[in-house]
């Protein structure tokens, strides 16, 4: 557009009708993208189930929340080995579109039934022990939990026809870094049976043909439901976040450092931590992906920013307004100096993001959550 010369105030007034005129075009824009995410939440009322195991868990239980108020039908499976009664109960609670069958992934018969009695689009599989110093006691356990069990899923899935499939994996696949941050094409190397029967499952499903199928590789989850709705509790924890705030609780006298002559900046292992909530987005972001275009890949799901166990002490302690007294400990075998992943992938693909200010907001979900239940899930 060419401005008239000498004629300032006709030139204003026709960028000012301009500037209007994108505006109203922004507005109608947002209003329009409004209106189809809601056609699309409608529709998926209509759509069929997705069934996801682990749901009583602690990733699973956010997994649902995050579906459910997407509007999607869920099923949710658990046996309650490390799982628990409250999230469910609060989540059949608060949504008409959950559904909860108290189930050992061991039971073909009852899953044959599971299958054969809804329209089943797509398994989101979390279900799993996930220990790493019990699967080192207990290998033909986890052996049995993580990849026979798993293996009988996929197997009664695929038989009824569904192709579409997301499975939890792990960072412990890849055993000691050979090179930060992590990628997926990095060397796997698992160091515990843990990390070994979740790699042996990866290359089971890759082997099915026809799937469409997406596994996360998940680094170090944490924090809690933004809303306080539900959080993180695990029967047994060996969990950096969930101890530092059992010590700022006064549950624990001190907080355990073990290890603090790594090659890092301050000597202590460096840690990649996301958001369980950014997780739970991932599988939502997948699930669509799946629709438009088969997948068979792997995502790496962590911050990309590793926090040296000194520096999320350091930022508890800001959050929670108190010192917490902490005891150094030798290293301890099997432990990494330093694990980071690169995203990149799910972020180029998925659309993926990490929350602004993630340290931060695992804390203080956590904590929160934390001060109202005290002892975590009691049942
Ligand atoms: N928490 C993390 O930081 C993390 C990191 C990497 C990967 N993962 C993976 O994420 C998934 C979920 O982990 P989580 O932290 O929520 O653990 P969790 O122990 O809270 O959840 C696992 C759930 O699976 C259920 N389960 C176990 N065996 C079952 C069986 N045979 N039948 C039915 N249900 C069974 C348990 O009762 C539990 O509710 C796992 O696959 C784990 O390997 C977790």
């Amino acid at each position: 557009m060419k401005c008239p010369k000498k004629n300032i105030d006709k030139c204003a007034k026709i960028v000012a009708s301009m500037s209007k005129k994108i505006l109203q075009f922004k507005k109608w824009l947002k209003i329009t993208k409004k209106f189809i995410k809601k056609l699309l939440k409608i529709g998926r009322k209509k759509m069929a189930k997705i069934l996801v195991t682990g749901a009583a868990g602690y990733i699973g239980s956010h997994l649902c929340l995050k579906l459910l108020k997407e509007n999607f039908k869920i099923i949710g499976l658990d046996n309650f080995s490390t799982g628990f009664l409250e999230p469910v109960e609060i989540l059949k609670n608060k949504f008409s579109n959950f559904e909860f069958i108290n189930l050992d992934l061991a039971d073909e018969e009852k899953l044959s039934e599971i299958f054969e009695k809804n329209e089943i689009k797509s398994v989101i599989h979390l279900a799993a022990k996930i220990d790493v110093a019990e699967s080192v006691q207990k290998p033909s356990l986890y052996l049995k939990e993580n990849y026979e069990n798993s293996v009988k899923l996929i197997n009664k899935a695929v038989e009824f026809g569904i192709s579409k499939i997301i499975s939890s994996s792990t960072a412990a696949v890849y055993g000691n870094p050979v090179y930060t941050p992590i990628d997926e094409k990095h060397p796997t190397n698992p160091l515990s049976p843990y990390g070994q029967t979740k790699l042996d499952f990866e290359k089971y499903l890759e082997k099915i043909k026809n799937l469409n199928y997406v596994i996360f590789r998940y680094f170090n989850v944490g924090g809690s439901d933004s809303n306080g709705l539900i959080g993180k509790s695990h029967l047994k924890s060996n969990d950096l976040i969930e101890n530092i705030i059992k010590t700022i609780l006064g549950q624990k006298p001190e907080f355990q450092i073990f290890g603090s002559d790594y090659q890092t900046k301050d000597g202590t292992s460096v840690r990649d931590l996301i958001h369980v909530e950014d997780v739970a987005n991932a599988h939502f972001l997948a699930l669509q992906e799946m629709e438009k275009h088969k997948l068979n890949t792997v995502y790496n799901l962590g911050s990309e920013s590793g926090y040296t166990v000194l520096e999320i002490l350091g930022q508890a302690e800001k959050i929670a307004g108190k010192n917490i007294p902490v005891k150094k400990q030798p290293r301890r075998d099997g432990d990494i100096a330093v694990s980071v992943a690169t995203s990149q992938k799910a972020k180029n693909e998925l659309n993926w993001e990490i929350s602004p200010k993630n340290l931060e907001k695992i804390i203080t979900t956590d904590l929160n959550w934390r001060k109202k239940h005290p002892l975590g899930y009691t049942k």
